[in-house]
């Protein structure tokens, strides 16, 4: 185990396990003829959920595209406003079809939420939300999501897409970070 790691929250073989669970359910779930014949998309935000999309994809047998966008939710110090800034748009017009919005986690919500509205007036056929985690946070935007992966306590965790100060995404688990990493 890593040195600033207290102790592991999803192992690896927990996350390749449950991720491969996901990818089966949406499979089955986007298998109809009209689904696949109106285009099922993942969507990534990046940078945190590029690790969980690869996984998710490889775990799906359907046709798919995948694109990516990059957000930002500025606030101050630790929590975020709800402003979300908009660093890199998907390439990919998505009018009419399936788009399934892959999140490592939902903290407050506040990114999703607003995620959502900009992507829900582009008209996708439908528009879901598989978050990997879902941390138990007090206050947190209510976000219908499809599936998700685990819920998650509200600690300071890294790993497997999941970073502090850009460290710690190589990680093949999520852990908590010890204080004095980040103190
Ligand atoms: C993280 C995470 C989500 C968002 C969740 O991204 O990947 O996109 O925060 O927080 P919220 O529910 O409180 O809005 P971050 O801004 O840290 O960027 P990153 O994905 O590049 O690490």
């Amino acid at each position: 185990m890593h040195p600033d790691i207290e102790r592991i929250v999803f192992s690896q073989n927990q996350i390749h396990q449950r991720v491969s669970e996901l990818g089966a359910a949406l499979s089955a779930e986007y298998a109809t003829p009209e689904l696949r014949g109106a285009g099922v998309e993942l969507v990534c935000v990046l940078k945190g959920a590029a690790t969980f999309m690869s996984d998710l994809a490889r775990a799906m047998t359907i046709p798919l595209e995948m694109d990516y966008m990059a957000v930002s939710s500025y606030g101050t110090g630790t929590t975020s406003s709800g402003v979300v800034t908009f660093q890199k748009d998907l390439s990919s017009d998505i009018t009419g079809k399936h788009v399934i919005i892959a999140e490592d986690v939902i903290d407050t919500g506040l990114t999703l939420q607003r995620l959502l509205q900009v992507l829900a007036a582009r008209n996708p056929a439908s528009l879901e939300v598989v978050p990997l985690l879902r941390k138990d946070v007090p206050g947190q935007a209510d976000i219908d999501c499809k599936m998700v992966g685990f819920e998650c306590p509200n600690d300071f965790i890294v790993g497997y897409g999941l970073d502090y100060a850009e460290r710690y995404r190589n990680l093949p688990y999520i852990g908590v970070l010890k204080p004095e990493a980040y103190q």
